[in-house]
């Protein structure tokens, strides 16, 4: 009985075993904008997740992006330090914010209107 055992243990082990696969990731391509600040937020915000988290958010005010600092540092846990959280606000509110440049202007809709009015 107990070498049945000792036998399906090392089936099991074998198994396990060939089961293991290398594989090898996509290179890291999204990066954050340059400027002054970028280096802060690189090393400071990438620990955990990649520069598309910030990138594809929707433009957020000054104050949106504090608050979403303040939840990275408290409720996730993110090492920064509270002194750095204003310069971690600045550079992506320049860079990310409701004001900061977009590549293409585009031209305003005006909302109050129905959207087939505008085929
Ligand atoms: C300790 C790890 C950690 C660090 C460091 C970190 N984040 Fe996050 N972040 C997370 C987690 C966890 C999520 C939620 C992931 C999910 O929902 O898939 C997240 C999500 C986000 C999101 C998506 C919106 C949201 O609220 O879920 C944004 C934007 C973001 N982080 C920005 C930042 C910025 C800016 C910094 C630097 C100031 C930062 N993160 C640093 C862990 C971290």
């Amino acid at each position: 009985m107990k070498t049945t055992i000792l036998l399906c243990l090392v089936a099991v082990c074998l198994l396990a075993r060939a089961a293991e696969k290398s594989f090898t990731l996509p290179p890291e391509t999204a990066t954050l904008k340059s400027g002054p600040g970028a280096e802060l937020v690189t090393s400071q915000c990438l620990l955990c997740h990649s520069a598309d988290y910030i990138s594809t958010q929707p433009r957020l005010t000054r104050a949106a992006w504090k608050a979403e600092v303040i939840k990275m540092q408290q409720k996730y846990g993110a090492p920064i330090m509270t002194n750095n959280i204003d310069a971690l606000t600045d550079y992506l509110a320049r860079n990310y914010g409701r004001d900061a440049q977009t590549n293409t202007p585009k031209a305003k809709q005006d909302i109050s209107k129905p959207l087939w009015l505008f085929r």
